[in-house]
């Protein structure tokens, strides 16, 4: 199984029902990405696919043949990305579990509306979190998309 993983050509050796959140953590090592429900439910395993987020824990390998798949260790290079600068501006994390999630989430509403309004983000940010972040997720967007 050939696929792009934060840039890079990769093999995957995984059964092609494997979930894509295992191979990225078991196989390639990338554990940044977490698992949380394992029903679609709640995003903390959400990445990018073809620029859109995915919960990869619903997504078997065979989805992602040939296709690009970005984690939050390859949202940016020197962890430089606006969201990234403004979670740190906004103390957004709490225990942090479902962050990655989150900024992935938060990536992919930027790049299809970078001006969102309060009601585009919680339409688009989904995500659970149990220390409740959401006013200071929300304020981040806001911030990022400035
Ligand atoms: Fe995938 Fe919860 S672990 S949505």
């Amino acid at each position: 199984m050939s696929l792009h993983v934060n840039g890079q050509p990769q093999r995957l050796a995984a059964e092609s029902d494997t979930p894509l959140l295992w191979a990225l953590r078991e196989e390639l090592k990338l554990s940044g990405t977490k698992f949380g429900c394992g029903a679609g439910l709640c995003g903390a395993c959400t990445v990018h696919v073809d620029g859109q987020a995915v919960r990869s824990c619903l997504m078997p390998v065979q989805g992602v043949a040939g296709r690009r798949v970005v984690t939050i260790e390859g949202l940016s290079p020197d962890r430089g990305h606006a969201l990234q600068r403004a979670w740190i501006a906004h103390q957004v994390p709490q225990c942090g579990y479902c962050q990655s999630g989150m900024l992935m989430a938060a990536a992919a509403l930027l790049s299809q509306t970078p001006q969102p309004s309060d009601a585009d983000i919680d339409a688009a940010i989904t995500n659970l979190c149990r220390c409740g972040t959401y006013p200071r997720v929300r304020a981040a967007i806001h911030t990022a998309a400035q």
